[in-house]
């Protein structure tokens, strides 16, 4: 059967390169959402182009790791270490990310990256263009080109002048902000533009989809219809993708013996003991402080609960070179110029220093990254998760822990700010990250919910995540592309 042929271009390659030797390269898989989700993604003949992870300064170097890559459908596009520090760390990480989650700078910050702004502007429409060059390479008549994240809102732009013709999708996996909150970047009309020039813009949620129109209406003053912009004539189409997971993989995953194995270990571990889980990146946006100090707040006011709860949260390290100055707003108190990390320590060791015993600790917090095994194991044996992201694209965590739960049918507690609320809302229970006595009383309605409530709860989570998965993302996505491009061919 014909498989359309997709160039799936993103900033972070499904695997990271780590260099072994001259010539020899291991890779590993990347985290986060954007990644797992499109390895779910397999109708097509998909090709993959991005950054491998690694600065690769020699030719045998890029030689080896080209071919290694290849293997894995993967094309790498080398990046120099200052263009990774600019564009990379500087305007996608710094500026952009915190920016679309509706995070503040510090006032020191804020004037540094001020003055910052144009170089790193620079170097970020340099590296699309990098991009862009490699596309350009593989590139075949016909082949459906989807950009991804904001690291890439240049690329729209950069793939058009090279071709016009080519079917160009452009797809945000973070929020887009109020208009208002965008009015604010410098470059606010160019990015936009440069984006306006793909002929499908998707999100995650209707919301976001808004906003980005009402930017384009109120900053360049162009024509919100119900399809998308338009510019003299030319449709943009912009609509909400909500994307899924690879819910059989989950629960395929559970039957596996070392899975079964990691079960066994965790329950017999934990036994007399509810379990909570949290995983995140440690990032600001994911809320961790907020999260540990409404359960905090829960083992002060519940001794009950005290020996017979645990809290799991585990902390993937990410983007450990973008600065991590910024303004930590609490709920009481401002914590600035600190590392996320050793606050996050801080409170934790705080906490089990109140109410741990010789023999055990409420709360276990891991700097580390899981294997998949692992990681269902773990989603398998909790009770309540909890994901409290100030903001969040959709958030996977979420997805995977209800695919996970078949049998167990534990709990979400779901912040009102991630892009899932909207999928997820009517099973989890629903809190604003930010009120902490909130979030802690939802945890004890949560430990303390009866069987048919969780039940019900969870047979609307389960369906809803396995009827919406990745697979399904992609293919509606990429047919309404080719749709998109017929009739923009008709109308002329
Ligand atoms: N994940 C991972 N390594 C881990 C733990 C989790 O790669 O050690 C994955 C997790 O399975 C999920 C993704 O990271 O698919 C996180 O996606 P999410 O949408 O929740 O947040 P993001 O990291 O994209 O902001
Ligand atoms: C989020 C972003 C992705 C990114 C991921 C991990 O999910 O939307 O584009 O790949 O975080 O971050 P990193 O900077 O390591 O790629």
């Amino acid at each position: 059967p014909f498989r359309q042929r997709l160039l799936v271009v993103a900033n972070r390659l499904p695997v990271s390169a780590v260099r072994r030797g001259e010539e020899t390269w291991s890779l590993e898989m990347s985290s986060g959402g954007l990644v797992s989700a499109l390895l779910g993604v397999k109708e097509f003949e998909a090709r993959w182009i991005g950054w491998a992870g690694v600065n690769v300064p020699d030719e045998v170097g890029q030689k080896a790791l080209t071919i290694a890559l290849a293997e894995k459908r993967c094309i790498p596009v080398f990046l120099d270490e200052e263009i990774v520090h600019q564009y990379y760390n500087g305007y996608c990480n710094n500026i952009l990310w915190p920016l679309f989650h509706y995070l503040g700078l510090p006032q020191e910050d804020r004037l540094a990256t001020t003055r910052s702004f144009q170089s790193q502007f620079a170097a970020y429409q340099k590296a699309n263009q990098m991009f862009a060059d490699v596309v350009s390479e593989h590139y075949e008549e016909g082949d459906v080109v989807w950009c991804h994240d904001y690291h890439l809102m240049f690329l729209p732009e950069c793939l058009k002048r090279y071709d016009r013709k080519m079917k160009v999708g452009w797809f945000l996996h973070t929020p887009f902000p109020s208009s208002e909150i965008h009015r604010t970047l410098p470059s606010r009309s160019e990015l936009l533009r440069a984006v306006l020039a793909a002929d499908l813009v998707g999100f995650h949620t209707y919301d976001y989809a808004r906003h980005f129109v009402s930017a384009c209406t109120r900053i360049l003053g162009l024509e919100g219809t119900p399809e998308g912009v338009e510019d003299q004539g030319r449709l943009t189409r912009v609509a909400a993708f909500p994307i899924g997971i690879d819910s059989d993989r989950f629960i395929r995953a559970l039957e596996l013996p070392q899975v079964q194995e990691n079960i066994k270990e965790l329950k017999e571990r934990f036994s007399g003991r509810k379990v909570m889980l949290g995983v995140d990146r440690l990032d600001m946006i994911k809320g961790i402080p907020q999260k540990i100090l409404a359960f905090e707040k829960f083992l002060e006011e519940n001794a009950y609960w005290r020996d017979k709860v645990v809290l799991l949260q585990i902390a993937v390290p990410t983007r450990t070179d973008v600065p991590e100055c910024r303004l930590l707003y609490m709920l009481d108190f401002i914590v600035s110029d600190q590392k996320l990390t050793s606050q996050v320590h801080e409170i934790v060791g705080r906490i089990n220093g109140r109410f741990g015993t010789l023999t055990a600790v409420p709360i276990h917090h891991l700097d580390r990254s899981l294997d998949f095994p692992a990681l269902c194991a773990l989603y398998a044996v909790t009770d309540v998760a909890l994901v409290t992201s100030l903001r969040d694209g959709m958030n996977l965590v979420s997805y995977e822990f209800v695919a996970c739960q078949d049998s167990k049918r534990g709990v979400l507690i779901l912040s009102e700010f991630a892009g899932a609320a909207q999928s997820l809302g009517a099973g989890a229970i629903l809190v604003n990250p930010w009120n902490i006595t909130e979030v802690a009383l939802a945890i004890g309605q949560a430990l303390n919910m009866t069987a048919e409530e969780r039940e019900k709860r969870h047979r609307h989570n389960f369906l809803h995540v396995t009827t919406h998965t990745a697979q399904e993302w992609a293919e509606t996505f990429v047919s309404e592309l080719n749709d998109t491009v017929v009739e923009a061919q008709q109308r002329i």
